[in-house]
């Protein structure tokens, strides 16, 4: 709703949402809504983003925005990520959130190494779990520098263990812009 409503001013517009249970579990509620704002340059794709987006991509769309909030395993954020950044225009912006998830938090220290984008805003995480995050960091941080790093990246939260980190990975929404076509070869690889 927020999407539509951020876009109403714009003279063209429309809002592409997929949710394969909006109606079998959501009870229509996010369409509903939707509906209630008058707003009518939407559509729902009720499959789920593994199958729906291929077949954007198959069908020569091109985003603008894109807003990873589905199912949080690494796999499929990073299968979401994947097919959203082959339609996302440059200049688009691309926003995770939940990053504080560790499959999450994990897959951000890989797309920070991507040469294509860069972070242009952060969410901060909620009030109990920022202040925890403060009084627990040094001694994590010490851990993180006396274990190799193949033991801390198992057992410490990824945005405390990661190395080469361009992001601010201790939040919980990550906008990302894209600032270049990705022209990564066929073999790039960073470390994360
Ligand atoms: C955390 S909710 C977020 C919903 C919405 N972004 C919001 O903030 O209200 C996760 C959503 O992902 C949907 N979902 C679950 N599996 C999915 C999949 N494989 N592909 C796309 N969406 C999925 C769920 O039905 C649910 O609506």
């Amino acid at each position: 709703m927020f999407i539509c409503l951020g876009l109403s001013k714009k003279y063209s517009k429309h809002h592409t949402i997929i949710d394969p249970f909006q109606s079998s579990q959501w009870n229509n509620i996010g369409f509903e809504n939707l509906k209630k704002t008058g707003v009518n340059y939407f559509e729902l794709i009720e499959d789920y983003s593994e199958l729906a987006l291929p077949k954007l991509l198959k069908d020569g769309k091109k985003f603008d925005l894109g807003f990873i909030d589905g199912w949080h395993t690494l796999d499929h954020t990073l299968i979401d990520f994947f097919y959203i950044n082959k339609m996302l225009s440059v200049n688009g912006i691309i926003i995770f959130d939940d990053v504080t998830y560790p499959s999450i938090n994990k897959l951000m220290g890989y797309i920070s190494q991507y040469p294509s984008y860069e972070v242009i805003g952060t969410v901060e995480m909620s009030y109990p779990r920022r202040e925890l995050e403060k009084i627990l960091t040094f001694p994590l941080k010490l851990l993180s520098l006396i274990l190799p790093f193949s033991v801390t990246s198992r057992i410490l939260p990824g945005h405390i263990a990661q190395k080469n980190r361009q992001f601010k990975l201790n939040t919980s929404m990550i906008a990302l812009k894209k600032i270049k076509e990705d022209e990564r070869s066929y073999d790039w690889f960073k470390q994360f």
